[in-house]
């Protein structure tokens, strides 16, 4: 049996660093928050120093507000930092240590993954890939992946990753939109013993993409593909060819370095854009530090590629730290529910970052999994994408932390582009369920509706009060969102998180989620207007409400409301026929748990879908004033509807 979740009251709850832990830390002098606080600038200006530049900077900081330069006049390469920079003291250490579902092992030395990203940058170019074009890649957990990224880099190609489980229309709405003609991609990947055909999933979406020229297909699990001529080609049969040095070029410090697209609160995903300088300083530093690296780590993210943490605490962060990294391919419960911890002991794992949601299926499949394996490598753990709730906190400590490895809870977003509110190892106390103090340099408050900050202990908005080097920059093709989204909510210089947070006496951040209508599923950031776009596509729905309802195990879970058309009869087929409809469109991770059909839904009288009352139904919560409604009866009629369909 699984351990049940239960929730202790944590906020009394601490842990100290352990003084073994401070004496080695990277960082332990509770001074840094000071010096970084008096002095924000120099605080940064100091620390770009560590990265590898070709030319410096002129200034740290040119900020007008919501406008930012960091390190303008600076000259650098980020695959540069990554690999070259490397080579001289690890060389021949170990970069990659990755691991295929089926058990194979890769391993990379920095200096062949240099000379393979050098390689793969030889076939862009030949490909006429050009500074500046953005190129798309849709490749699962394989090394690839790695070089892929690094490649476009160090050609200043930025690059727009695109998840793998994402559906192909998916991936044409964003080749589209960052105008992309090349999109790197594989034959196939496995998932829990089956192959996933991912060049199939292309060449669906393709259809609808008309600028795009090539398609580069790595082969990995060697199922049989249809190959397009003159349009695509094999990674292998390109790479045969390519010379192994490839210099990188000189980017400015504010050169875009990628496209991130990720979900906002209307149907069409935002395109991040994070550019070079800021983006390296503050990733080689926040990882350096948070995650105490040293020499001889061994450091495990189970982050895909396809998201942010991957790029920033998978790639760029770690690698330009020399550090070496672990990489997954597949399922954590396959062959068994013990395989992370199969890896932890394979591979002597000294660090663990991962998802909140993971801890708990953990939780639910039971201690005897780590059990069987050897966890004592394992010295620091850390925890991000949702908030932890203290049980799991707790559980992750007791039963892979042994309880002796530190916990950081991170909190941070794909628009910060680094981490943001996290504790310093050897410095902070922790309390479950919190992710502490913002880091060194970054200014974070709780506010009102208004701008004002709250008390100690009152619910508000999250808020970032002032420039950090890694923050987004912009909307691409879209400056005005960028300014609605963030900065628009109060003084136009104050960035809005879109979260909610409270502060307690001692000055700790404790998030609770996302206030805008963005929910988490299983640390997955998916639009409750992107789905409803999906589903509203469907000939059969008239309208349809999308909320996050609360999950034991994912955080949320996606729970729709739907309006048909008139003609269509509600029944279990067409439930389940809509339900796969969202999962095809956008992909497996935002199949929606629930489906309810409905004649109704509640409206403002301008007819606007109100999803703070669907949620509240939806979680069986308090529907608040629901006087402002078109017609306020609907709201007992769902109630009916929802606990019908519940049980
Ligand atoms: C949530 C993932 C609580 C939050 C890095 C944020 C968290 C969203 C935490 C961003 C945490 C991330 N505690 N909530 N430690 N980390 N979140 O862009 O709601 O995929 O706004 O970036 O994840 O998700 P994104």
């Amino acid at each position: 049996m699984g351990d049940k979740i239960i929730d202790p009251q944590s906020e009394e709850m601490k842990f100290e660093p352990a003084e073994d832990f401070v004496i080695n830390a990277n960082i332990n002098d509770p001074g840094i928050y000071k010096k970084a606080e008096e002095d924000p600038e120099g605080f940064w200006g100091e620390l770009a120093g560590e990265i590898s530049w070709f030319k410096e900077w002129d200034t740290v900081l040119e900020w007008e507000p919501p406008h930012v330069k960091w390190f303008n006049g600076g000259k650098l390469n980020a695959s540069y930092n990554c690999l070259d920079a490397n080579i001289e003291k690890n060389g021949d250490k170990t970069a990659i240590i990755w691991e295929g579902e089926m058990g194979e092992v890769r391993k990379y030395t920095y200096r062949e993954l240099l000379a393979e990203t050098s390689r793969f940058a030889n076939v862009l170019k030949s490909m006429g890939v050009k500074k500046g074009d953005i190129v798309t890649i849709y490749l699962p957990m394989i090394p690839e992946v790695v070089i892929a990224m690094l490649a476009c880099a160090r050609i200043g190609a930025p690059h727009s990753v695109v998840f793998a489980a994402f559906s192909g229309g998916a991936l044409c709405n964003r080749i589209s939109d960052a105008k992309s003609n090349l999109v790197i991609t594989c034959d196939g990947y496995y998932r829990r013993g089956k192959i996933v055909s991912q060049k199939q999933k292309v060449d669906e979406g393709l259809n609808s993409c008309g600028q795009l020229k090539n398609v580069i297909v790595v082969q990995h699990a060697k199922n049989e593909v249809t190959m397009s001529e003159n349009r695509d080609l094999w990674w292998h049969e390109l790479m045969e060819e390519a010379e192994p040095e490839c210099e990188a070029a000189i980017m400015d410090s504010e050169d875009m370095l990628f496209l991130m697209y990720t979900s906002g609160t209307t149907g069409k995903p935002k395109g991040i854009v994070h550019t070079t300088g800021g983006y390296m300083v503050g990733t080689h530093i926040s990882t350096k530090w948070i995650f105490d690296l040293k020499d001889d780590d061994i450091y495990w993210c189970t982050a895909d590629c396809g998201w942010i943490t991957g790029h920033s605490y998978l790639v760029y962060g770690p690698l330009s730290n020399g550090t070496t990294i672990v990489m997954y391919e597949g399922a954590p419960d396959y062959p068994e529910k013990d395989r992370f911890w199969e890896i932890v002991e394979k591979h002597k794992v000294t660090i663990l970052y991962t998802a909140p949601t993971a801890i708990r299926t953990f939780m639910k499949w039971g201690t005897e999994w780590p059990k069987k394996r050897d966890l004592s490598t394992l010295r620091l753990l850390g925890s991000v994408g949702e908030p932890i709730n203290p049980g799991a906190w707790l559980w992750y400590h007791e039963n892979i932390g042994q309880g002796k490895c530190p916990i950081v809870d991170t909190w941070w977003q794909t628009e910060t582009g680094m981490i943001m509110i996290s504790p310093l190892p050897g410095i902070t106390t922790t309390k479950p369920g919190s992710a502490t103090r913002p880091f060194p340099g970054i200014k974070a408050a709780v506010l009102d509706e208004k701008g004002n900050k709250v008390s100690p202990g009152q619910d508000g908005f999250l808020a970032i009060c002032n420039p950090w080097p890694s923050m987004v920059r912009t909307i691409h093709g879209n400056e005005q969102r960028f300014i609605d989204t963030y900065w628009s909510k109060w003084d136009n210089k104050t960035y809005f998180a879109g979260d909610g947070a409270k502060m307690d006496y001692d000055g700790y951040f404790w998030i609770s989620g996302r206030v805008d209508d963005i929910i988490q599923v299983a640390a997955h950031r998916i639009g409750t207007a992107e789905v409803e776009s999906i589903l509203v596509a469907h000939p059969a729905v008239a309208e349809a409400g999308v909320v996050g309802k609360l999950d034991e195990i994912k955080g949320e879970v996606i729970w729709c409301y739907v309006i048909l058309k008139t003609g269509f009869e509600e029944n279990e087929e067409l439930k389940k026929e809509l339900i796969s409809h969202v999962a095809k469109n956008i992909g497996p991770f935002a199949r929606p748990q629930m489906l309810i059909f409905s004649d109704d839904l509640p409206k403002t009288r301008s007819g606007k879908i109100m999803r703070r009352v669907l949620k509240a139904i939806a979680n069986n919560v308090d529907t608040g004033d629901v006087t402002t409604l078109q017609d306020p009866d609907v709201v007992a009629t769902l109630k009916e509807k929802t606990m019908k369909a519940q049980n």
